[in-house]
């Protein structure tokens, strides 16, 4: 049997395992996926096992995306420019790193087909999803990208890597947008931004990338406002996809039993 799993601290609140195995049931794959909360000290362990073959592939989620480097044998393109890794397998006794959450945020929006190229776009947040979201928006042509973050730093460092995005201060006034993207962790247990983000209208799209709770306060305030929201529903479940292909060279189904899965 094949052997999967998602890692990370804290990691009870992960529906990975869920709609991995929903798709390992529908398509008769002998396999399963559990979530493991990891320490650092487990990683050099849990990467021995890999190499052993002993586990088949691993997700990879908050903080381990970035720690989990050193431990790679290859990165491709993409996690090497984000410097971000949440999909991991072995090919050719290589251990292999890539990074399945930028095409999650682009097949996203291509799903509810927005054209985000003339687009204005705020994030708040420079996280570890933050590079693959910009990632994503400058391969879709995206080219006004501000990003706004508390601890000033953090999005200066993110601008090393994405030279063309401007940085903006927390706590300001937001720069003019058509898209803002709440890339924080703010919200998960129900919390407020601390920032005004009542701009009305429906030409403005607020994109939460947190998809439990379904309806964060930064949500109720586009709903609120009149303007299209959008959670990380969507997202999960496509970077979940896309790991999935790579893992089991078969393309499951995405469908509303499926999309159910994640409330
Ligand atoms: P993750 O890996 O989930 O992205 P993270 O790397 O710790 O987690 O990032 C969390 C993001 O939410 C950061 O941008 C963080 O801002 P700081 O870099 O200033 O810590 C942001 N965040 C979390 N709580 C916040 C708060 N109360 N106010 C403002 N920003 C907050």
């Amino acid at each position: 049997m094949k052997k999967f799993l998602v890692i990370g601290n804290p990691i009870m609140h992960s529906l990975s395992p869920k709609l991995h195995n929903h798709w390992f049931k529908r398509n008769d794959i002998n396999a399963v996926y559990e979530k493991k909360l990891l320490e650092s000290k487990d990683l050099p362990d849990l990467f021995k096992k890999i190499k052993n073959n002993e586990i088949d592939g691993i997700n990879i989620t908050t903080p381990f995306k970035n720690e989990v480097l050193p431990f790679l044998d290859e990165m491709s393109m993409e996690a090497t420019k984000t410097k971000s890794v949440n999909t991991v397998y072995l090919d050719d006794n290589k251990i292999i790193g890539h990074n399945t959450d930028i095409a999650g945020f682009e097949l996203a929006l291509r799903s509810i087909k927005y054209d985000v190229s003339k687009k204005k776009v705020v994030i708040l947040g420079a996280g570890g999803v933050s590079p693959s979201i910009i990632f994503a928006l400058e391969n879709m042509g995206c080219t006004d990208i501000s990003l706004i973050n508390r601890t000033k730093v953090k999005a200066e460092e993110i601008k090393k890597i994405f030279t063309k995005i401007k940085i903006c201060d927390w706590g300001q006034p937001l720069p003019s947008f058509d898209v803002l993207i709440n890339a924080t962790s703010i919200g998960l247990k129900g919390e407020k931004i601390n920032l005004n983000l009542d701009f009305k209208g429906p030409d403005k799209l607020l994109y939460d990338v947190i998809y439990n709770p379904s309806e964060t306060p930064f949500i109720k305030t586009g709903i609120e406002n009149g303007n299209k929201v959008e959670n990380g529903k969507m997202m999960f479940i496509y970077q979940a996809h896309q790991s999935f292909v790579i893992w089991n060279k078969l393309m499951p189904k995405i469908d509303e039993e499926t999309i159910k899965i994640v409330k």
